[in-house]
């Protein structure tokens, strides 16, 4: 079932839990996950990035496939279709015109007036087509940025601005995560994010949640975040597992052996995350 994010969400802030989005790159990797969703009974956000979704074909593919998996699989648990750092106001609509359930607007690169602006841009059209929308404050960067400081960390007053000023449904607060493999430890700002929480009110979310361990996944969690976002880490045990298959099997060629030498190793990485962030047996 197709659904927004505002009330699983929600849900998963009164419960205290985190719903997990996983990225997805293909139709087999959105079929592994859904199944392994499915039979865990946790809700579940697919995103996609606008690279992902240009490299499916287009936003109207993604959704087909999506929505075709979810009826021919009798997938009964809520799925959101969700754009991950969209990077304009044309792209999110875009997105929701193709039938996208829910929208990131990363409007993080501007001051907080200019991003609550194009936030609201977004959220005018993504409301009257039951989309939820979440809004990126300071910048999450990538690989690297921890360790060279590159990473802005979000401001209480800039969250509590943005979330007045706006119909915004969940909020990433950059606080020391990056996207990809972390250089060094994460250093996650779990005071800030406290105070986030209760003076915004609204569900968190974690980016970059490759490279953080456990301990600070359930740290997290108590500290108000309700989304965690999971991409290297398919992308690291999926490329391993089919690394080992092609050498060990020099003379396959059929590209359903070989996609799918990868598939346990995704829905075991999806079980995991699923079990830690306790999003299991929720619906
Ligand atoms: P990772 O690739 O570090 O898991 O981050 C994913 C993410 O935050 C997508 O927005």
């Amino acid at each position: 079932m197709l659904v927004n994010a505002k009330q699983i969400l929600e849900e998963a802030k009164r419960l205290s839990y985190a719903v997990p989005q996983f990225n997805i790159n293909n139709l087999e990797w959105t079929r592994y996950i859904l199944e392994e969703s499915q039979s865990l009974k946790s809700p579940v956000i697919l995103g996609v990035s606008e690279g992902a979704a240009k490299y499916f074909g287009g936003f109207r593919t993604v959704y087909n496939v999506v929505s075709s998996l979810i009826d021919d699989l009798n997938i009964t648990i809520p799925v959101v279709l969700h754009l991950d750092h969209g990077s304009s106001v044309e792209f999110c609509q875009k997105a929701i015109e193709e039938g996208f359930t829910s929208v990131m607007i990363d409007a993080s690169q501007y001051d907080i007036d200019k991003n609550i602006l194009i936030t609201n841009q977004v959220i005018e059209y993504a409301k009257s087509k039951n989309v939820s929308v979440e809004a990126e404050v300071g910048h999450i960067g990538g690989t690297e940025d921890n360790v060279k400081g590159n990473v802005l960390h979000a401001t209480v007053e800039d969250c509590e601005k943005i979330v007045e000023e706006t119909n915004l449904d969940f909020l990433a607060p950059a606080l020391g995560s990056v996207h990809g493999l972390y250089k060094g430890k994460p250093n996650l700002n779990f005071s800030r994010m406290l105070e986030i929480k209760e003076k915004t009110k609204v569900p968190l979310v974690l980016h970059g949640g490759t490279g953080i361990d456990d301990k600070n996944i359930i740290q997290a969690i108590k500290h108000g975040i309700c989304k965690i976002n999971i991409n290297t880490d398919l992308q690291i045990e999926w490329s391993k597992k089919v690394r080992k298959f092609l050498i060990k099997n020099k003379k396959i060629y059929d590209p359903r052996k070989i996609i799918s030498s990868g598939e346990e190793a995704i829905k075991n990485k999806v079980r995991e995350k699923i079990i830690l962030f306790g999003s299991v047996n929720k619906i």
